[in-house]
């Protein structure tokens, strides 16, 4: 008789633990184990606890590969689920043997775990792991299947859009993450309905006013913006480190429909330089709202809603600072489609600046928050599951970059994105807009540009100073590039290993099929054929789904509640002549509702609620060999020393950049 050690650990959330009986089966090399229940006592399966216990096995299994898990319904506890976070076996030699989990198990039946080793299938793998994995595979694309959310755009999680409590259990908020997110929205929600701001349809009467409103919440540097946000240097600096950095491109040539010609441009620059030789010099830049070009707006308040399709030149001074010096809110020029200009008056420079905030928050948050982090991280989210078990070492890799994306997700397109959400009654585009906003953006969406390396240099962006997106993300981006290297390097010797990997290679093709459309164009590969092309492409995943989102999301209440440097929508067309006013100005900012309605979004998204992981952070151990598990905590180190750099590096700062500290990165795409 052979006595093999067991250890069962429950997860630590306040519904993670079960009272259904739960049974045991040990799966070796040599045969299996009989059915073993794990003994009831009270003090079992609760949350957080590790039950140890021995079962009798007639002989030595030899190397154990599986445990199956069984749960069986206690006095019809049947919603009784559970979540496992490991099993840890040692065998009558003394051999441990590590099998972690970390999911639900929420009905009855079993579910098989493999042993931590990460495994790649080669011609030599056991039949054993091979049917485990194709079982696990088949059951997760029963339970994950693709929906078309609108023509050209990445397709979605199908599943129905009444509720996230339709997700599979591991897709969903933890209770406290839940609790805490509803406490976010509520507790500024009634603020704001208390002050009385949601029930006044009118037009702000005056600046100031909106400061009644922008203060209910503050952050570090929202106060501030509100204060600076006229500034031209304020305004130039967002295009760096505001929460759209990777729109600005170096201008080497002025486009042929922007009329802005030297002279206009004469006393920004000064006398003793002009526009031709900024431009050979490298210090214009160019940024193109071409994108918004006609597409369909909102009624708000019985208003028709607006958009332009500026263009905005700027350029970098002798003080390094990145200012404006010209901006057409039109791709059309003409009569009625004039430059404006630093020397033009107040009111007409701060209305021109005001419509390119505008289109700079619809650009931000479709194309570069939505798509480009929320939408793809979904993709990579779901094709992961559909395609690498929980046994191959690239899932034990990405799976935590993946955590709560599916929620938030199918929340924002319930709430924001559906008829009467969020966005058709405060933001300029809705039901009718986004989808063919996003399908325009998708055309956009690279390979290379989603490689921040490759971005920054497409853009002309490696030299410009000040640029702490880049500086702190390309310290990120080779940290990340580092830790992957070091995994994929201990799992694959060769690149015909990664050629010949099949669950890799149908993971890659299946987001390229799904995620891509199939589209060659955008240069996102549909296999990969080398090593360095594996490292590369998980480097982007990683990176896309937290560094990024975090450029993007982290700083929009900073940026935004101040509603002036951001709106929502504007009421009012574009100017076709000069002559502004402050009333004109104030006519054109949203409504008092819907600025109100603007900050609470803002509010809720850019605070964390609780049960958050940052970067590099892994609770759940996957990993179970030393080499990886060093490949951590030597990302970690890193990380860590990032951290303190920036943090250093922003004390002498009037306007910190701290959205790229790993300390508040998230691991994921979770808000
Ligand atoms: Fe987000």
């Amino acid at each position: 008789m052979a006595v093999y050690k067991i250890t069962v650990a429950t997860g630590s959330d306040l519904a993670a633990g079960t009272f259904n009986n739960i049974f045991i089966i040990l799966v070796g090399e040599h045969g299996e184990s009989e059915k073993h229940q794990i003994a009831r006592h009270w003090s079992h399966f609760l949350p957080g606890s590790v039950t140890e216990f021995d079962i009798n096995v007639e002989k030595d299994l030899g190397e154990l590969l599986l445990v199956q898990l069984n749960m069986e319904c206690y006095l019809n506890f049947f919603l009784d689920d559970w979540f496992c976070q490991y099993v840890n076996v040692t065998s009558p030699s003394g051999q441990l043997y590590q099998f972690p989990f970390y999911q639900w198990i929420s009905k009855p039946g079993s579910v098989e775990v493999p042993e931590g080793k990460g495994v790649i299938i080669t011609g030599s793998t056991s039949p054993i792991l091979l049917r485990q994995r194709k079982a696990e595979l088949e059951m997760n694309r029963e339970t994950y299947k693709w929906k078309v959310y609108a023509e050209g755009v990445p397709r979605c999680i199908d599943i129905e859009d009444d509720g996230v409590f339709k997700l599979p259990p591991n897709d969903q908020y933890s209770l406290l993450k839940e609790m805490s997110f509803g406490y976010n929205l509520l507790s500024i929600g009634f603020g704001t309905m208390l002050k009385g701001f949601m029930f006044n349809k009118d037009s702000w009467h005056n600046l100031e006013d909106i400061k009644l409103l922008s203060t209910l919440r503050q952050s570090q540097k929202s106060g501030l913006v509100s204060e600076i946000w006229k500034e031209d240097s304020f305004f130039g600096s967002q295009y760096l480190n505001g929460v759209n950095p990777s729109l600005i491109k170096k201008c080497f040539k002025i486009p042929e429909n922007f009329s802005v010609v030297d002279e206009m441009v004469a006393s920004s620059l000064g006398p003793s330089t002009n526009l031709e030789t900024e431009l050979q010099n490298g210090h214009i830049f160019l940024a193109d709202y071409k994108i918004l070009e006609n597409i369909p707006t909102n009624t708000i308040n019985g208003k028709q809603q607006y958009i332009a399709a500026p263009m905005c030149l700027l350029w970098k001074n002798p003080q390094d600072q990145l200012v404006p010096i010209a901006i057409q809110l039109s791709q059309t020029p003409g009569e009625h489609t004039p430059v404006f200009l630093p020397s033009d008056s107040e009111f007409d420079w701060l209305l021109a600046k005001i419509w390119v905030r505008n289109s700079e928050f619809q650009v931000h948050q479709i194309d570069s928050h939505l798509l480009r982090t929320h939408l793809l991280a979904e993709v990579f989210s779901t094709a992961t599951t559909r395609q690498l078990p929980m046994g191959h070492p690239l899932y034990k890799l990405i799976i935590p970059h993946f955590r709560y994306t599916l929620e938030i997700n199918v929340l924002g397109r319930k709430q924001l994105l559906a008829p009467s959400g969020h966005f058709e009654k405060a933001w300029v585009f809705g039901d009718g807009g986004i989808p063919l906003l996003l399908k325009r953006a998708m055309e956009g969406v690279t390979f290379h540009n989603l490689c921040l390396p490759d971005n920054i240099v497409s853009r002309g962006m490696e030299s410009i100073p000040n640029y702490l997106y880049r500086d702190d993300g390309m310290k990120i981006w080779l940290a990340v590039e580092s830790f992957v290297s070091n995994i994929v390097n201990y799992y694959y010797y060769s690149d015909v290993m990664v050629k010949e990997d099949p669950e890799l290679q149908a993971w890659v093709a299946e987001i390229f099929k799904e995620g891509f459309l199939q589209n060659c164009s955008s240069e996102v590969p549909s296999s990969l054929e080398s090593i360095a092309s594996l490292i590369k492409y998980l480097t982007m995943v990683i990176f896309t789904c937290s560094a990024q989102h975090a450029a993007v999301n982290s700083g929009q209440f900073d940026m935004y509640s101040w509603m002036p440097n951001g709106p929502t929508t504007m009421k009012s067309p574009p100017p076709t002549a000069k002559g502004a006013t402050m009333e004109a100005i104030l006519k054109t900012l949203p409504d008092v509702n819907t600025t109100a309605l603007g900050l609470i979004f803002m509010w809720t998204v850019s605070n964390d609620p609780l049960d958050t992981r940052h970067l590099g952070n892994y609770p759940n151990k996957y990993f179970t060999e030393k080499t990886p598990q060093q490949a951590i905590k030597e990302f970690q180190d890193k990380l860590t020393e990032i951290s303190k750099h920036i943090k250093e590096r922003n004390k002498t700062m009037d306007l910190p950049y701290a959205y790229l500290d790993p300390s508040v990165i998230e691991n994921s795409v979770s808000l």
